[in-house]
């Protein structure tokens, strides 16, 4: 699999997948980290998923990287959900602060956890257009090394500033809701389509047709199906799409 500043170019999402459930967890990250996904990323606001996570990253976490983040009004409530992730993961790699939830507080004690060796990169992420305006002053105080935005043919709005912004910033870019929550799979093009964008499946196309902008990192699918995780893996090898076959895809996605 492509690599590029955050390691292979296909993560694993955990919104409103796994939750509690730790056997799905396992079947699907097994899956995921089989097929060559290193990234995985979590919330405190997605219920159990964290503690599943963990618990199923248990003897393969040296070769995963939790993206996972801080979703809190205060600061003791953040410290305390960073204190249940190290309990979970050992140490962050990536500690996001989630839809900037007081994120000039949190980045003070975030900073420290950083230089202490704790947390590798600290994130800030949105996936509202409406927060565009607030993410991106984030982003010029140059205190984030990445930040999490939505990025699909239907939710393009993060081209006009942000991207751009990122890549002047030298801020890394990770992709959610790369299938639309899963509404731009319902609907498959026909089989001819697939054959000239040389993809097997139409979420490879959509994912493709993300990791085509080189100005993102990483697209992080979520799946509860262990076989999609490993199509969706083989979404993340090269070649990328030109201008034409992501008009195409456009058009099939519309
Ligand atoms: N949504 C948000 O607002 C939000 C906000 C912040 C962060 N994030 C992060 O971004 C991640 C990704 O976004 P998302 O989960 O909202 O949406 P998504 O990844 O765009 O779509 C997930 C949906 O796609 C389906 N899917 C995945 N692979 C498939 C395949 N190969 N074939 C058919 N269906 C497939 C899944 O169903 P199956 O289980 O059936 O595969 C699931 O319903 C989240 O999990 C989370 O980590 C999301």
């Amino acid at each position: 699999m492509e690599e590029r500043r955050l390691g292979p170019v296909i993560g694993l999402g955990t919104w409103n997948t796994f939750g509690r459930d730790s056997a799905t967890a396992q079947a699907v990250v097994d899956a995921a980290l089989d097929a060559g996904c290193r990234i995985v990323d979590s919330s405190p606001m997605y219920g159990a998923a964290e503690a599943s996570l963990g618990a199923a990253l248990d003897s393969r976490r040296d070769v995963s990287v939790v993206a996972t983040k801080i979703w809190a009004r205060g600061v003791d409530e953040g410290r305390e959900q960073f204190r249940r992730q190290l309990e979970w993961f050992g140490r962050v790699e990536i500690e996001q602060i989630h839809n900037l939830v007081a994120w000039e507080a949190h980045l003070e004690w975030l900073e420290r956890e950083r230089a202490e060796g704790r947390v590798e990169r600290l994130g800030v992420t949105h996936y509202s257009p409406s927060a565009f305006g607030q993410l991106a002053d984030a982003l010029r105080t140059r205190r984030f090394e990445t930040v999490q935005l939505p990025l699909n043919p239907h939710e393009r709005e993060c081209e006009l500033e942000l991207l751009p912004l990122a890549a002047e910033l030298g801020v890394a870019v990770i992709v959610m809701r790369p299938l639309g929550e899963g509404a731009l799979v319902r609907r498959t093009p026909p089989e001819s389509v697939l054959d000239e964008l040389g993809v097997e499946t139409w979420p490879q196309a959509l994912l493709k047709w993300a990791l085509s902008d080189e100005r993102v990192d990483v697209v992080i699918p979520a799946t509860r199906n262990p076989e999609h995780a490993r199509a969706n893996a083989a979404a993340g090898t090269p070649p990328w799409f030109d201008d034409e076959q992501r008009r195409l895809v456009e058009r099939f996605a519309a």
